[in-house]
């Protein structure tokens, strides 16, 4: 899935990096620096602080509100949202040094990236974590990393657009097929429909984006004008 098809459904992804946040977190509520503090390494500390001052200041040119300004609620699985601002979604991601946000005013959105790790157990990680059919898919592809990540990503972004986070088991999730481009739907009992697809992330990554199926159905090409 290429990113200007994504935007058809009214979502926006923003890439970047570590780095380009690393000025000190001004923007950060008195909460986040405590939380910023506790961090053991100081490279953690560093990526974390990076993510939210990205989420302030993205999140305040989407909505023109003041970065330093906004405030978050977190639901009780961990899912965060703007306070007062029902009308917009956003999902955080971060891996390594690379941050993605993704937002959106047409319904939940969930973003996943992870930085493609070559040497991997990919074997007994998948048996933790994917279904019967992602085992025996990863396996018949000689087990690549790039796969196993694929698959992933497209777990972590339906469980963060579901906002049930690790509180739903991940081996019960069938992501498949991974056609490229192909946006796959997926039921979950009692916690909607959605759909999840692959999409092109920086260059060592893998990534991949979930929306709920009303905001989604525009990667088929039905009505996106009226998601706009
Ligand atoms: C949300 C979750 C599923 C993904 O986290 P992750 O891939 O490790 O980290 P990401 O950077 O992509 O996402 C983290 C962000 O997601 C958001 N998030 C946290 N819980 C969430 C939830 N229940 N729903 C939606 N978003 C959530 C937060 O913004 C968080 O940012 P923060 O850590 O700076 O506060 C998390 O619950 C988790 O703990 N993952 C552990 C990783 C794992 O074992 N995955 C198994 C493979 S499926």
């Amino acid at each position: 899935m290429e990113l200007f098809e994504l935007e058809q459904t009214g979502v926006r992804v923003k890439w970047s990096t570590v780095d380009q946040w690393a000025r000190p977190g001004t923007v950060l509520s008195d909460a986040e620096r405590v939380r910023a503090d506790r961090f053991h390494f100081e490279q953690d500390r560093r990526r974390w602080v990076a993510a939210r001052s990205a989420l302030r200041h993205m999140l305040g040119d989407y909505t023109g509100d003041d970065p330093a300004a906004l405030v978050f609620d977190v639901s009780e699985f961990g899912k965060p949202s703007i306070h007062g601002r029902s009308d917009v979604h956003f999902s955080l991601t971060h891996s390594h040094e690379l941050i993605g946000l993704a937002m959106s005013r047409t319904g939940p959105v969930g973003l996943d990236c992870e930085r493609i790790e070559p040497k991997i157990d990919v074997v007994s990680l998948s048996d933790e974590i994917c279904s019967t059919a992602e085992c025996d898919l990863i396996r018949s592809q000689g087990s690549h990393a790039a796969v196993f990540f694929q698959v992933w990503t497209r777990k972590e972004a339906v469980l963060k657009a579901s906002g049930l986070g690790l509180s739903y088991a991940p081996k019960d999730l069938t992501v498949l097929p991974l056609d490229d481009g192909v946006p796959v739907c997926i039921e979950i009992r009692g916690h909607g429909t959605w759909r999840v697809c692959s999409i092109e992330a920086p260059a060592g990554y893998a990534a991949a984006c979930c929306l709920g199926s009303q905001a989604s159905r525009c990667w088929h090409g039905e009505d996106s004008s009226r998601l706009r």
